[in-house]
């Protein structure tokens, strides 16, 4: 069974503009110990999911679907049991975590804390833990008497790591867990958490913009535009050959770690992503769709069946017969001729 089971979630942000529909009915799974890679450009949606798996989301936004972890749905839990799975059934790493260390308490007090709140260790046995983590993490145990300030931004970040494992959780979602941190500290860090969840048999669900790091670092790969998966596939083969025309421009963008500007716009691909508040007709992506047909406008794709164990939604991966089966519009030059 998946530890992790996503099923047809929406999010909706309401705000003093209207309402913002920034996820739009996504579903994905996380096998036990197996790692899923979700990318897309700023603003498609990927917080937003980190956030609703753990029921993080502020009051504002409007929620619905499944979230279920180990069977269980989260987002209908009871206080007390969500107390419980935070940190233990699954873990965030945030977006610019190392600045929300609390500045004024020890860091080996801050790792403590959620040991001691869930009652797993004694404070005797959390102490020896957290010298554990710090040790897994690459830092010496006498840090656990560091103030923040104390720590580069990297080390930070290594502490933040050793947060969301103190507990032992099974599932870590660790969201652009390096996007504030130096190219070499970057790859140092990914390589750290990609060796501790694996040591540790954790699953995971690593979130960023860019492909080339999840290709590395992942089983399987989820890529989102406009609050929707728009591929879903082996980490290798959306990497190597994506079947949207979006996966292709992203990872033709073969952006390099640290890359800024590929965080704005994959290269190559014209204009950005459209607000979430005012999305086209048809495909999302069409404004800027390379490969954009007339019946693009009136066709809004889901993810369909696209080689195995694959799936785009995109209508280039539909034979005739499948389009018309889905009720898409062939193409012209495709349709028989007493339609035409
Ligand atoms: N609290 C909020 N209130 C209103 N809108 C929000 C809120 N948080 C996010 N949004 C909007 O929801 C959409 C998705 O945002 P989200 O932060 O999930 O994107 P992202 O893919 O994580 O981007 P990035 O790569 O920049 O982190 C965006 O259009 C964003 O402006
Ligand atoms: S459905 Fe059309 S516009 Fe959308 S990605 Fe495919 S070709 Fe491009
Ligand atoms: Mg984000």
């Amino acid at each position: 069974m998946n530890y992790l089971e996503v099923n047809d979630l929406h999010v909706t942000y309401r705000t003093g503009g209207g309402d913002v529909p920034a996820v739009r009915g996504i579903g994905f799974s996380v096998a036990p110990g197996r790692k899923l890679g979700v990318a897309g450009e700023s603003g498609c949606g990927k917080s937003t999911v980190a956030l609703a798996l753990l029921r993080l989301l502020p009051k504002s936004a409007t929620v619905s679907g499944q979230v279920l972890l180990d069977g269980e749905d989260v987002l209908t839990m009871k206080w007390g049991r969500l107390r419980a799975v935070r940190w233990v059934g699954a873990s965030i790493v945030f977006q610019g975590a190392m600045h929300s260390l609390n500045a004024v308490r020890r860091i080996g007090d801050q790792i403590a804390e959620p040991l001691l709140l869930h009652g797993t260790a004694t404070p005797a046995a959390a102490t020896r833990r957290v010298a554990e983590l710090l040790e897994q993490v690459g830092l010496p145990g006498w840090r656990a008497r560091s103030y923040p300030h104390e720590l580069s931004g990297g080390q930070r970040q290594r502490v933040m790591i050793a947060m969301a494992l103190a507990c032992e959780p099974r599932l870590v979602i660790a969201d652009e867990p390096t996007t504030a941190l130096d190219v070499m500290i970057q790859a140092q860090i990914l390589r750290l958490i990609d060796r501790l969840v694996d040591e540790n048999g954790i699953s995971m669900m690593m979130i960023s913009h860019d492909l080339s790091v999840l290709a590395d670092t992942c089983d399987r790969l989820a890529v989102m535009y406009a609050g929707r998966i728009v591929e879903e596939g082996p980490a290798a083969d959306v990497f190597a050959a994506a079947r949207h025309p979006y996966g292709r421009a992203l990872s033709g963008a073969f952006p390099r770690i640290g890359d800024p500007a590929s965080r704005r716009a994959p290269r190559g691909l014209a204009g950005d992503p459209p607000d979430p508040a005012d999305l086209p007709a048809g495909c999302s992506f069409r404004p800027r769709c390379p490969e954009a047909e007339d019946r693009c406008a009136a066709v809004d794709p889901v993810l369909w069946p696209a080689g195995p164990d694959r799936a785009a939604a995109c209508v280039h991966v539909l034979s005739d017969d499948e389009a018309a089966a889905a009720g898409v519009p062939v193409p012209a030059a495709a349709a028989p001729e007493e339609t035409r």
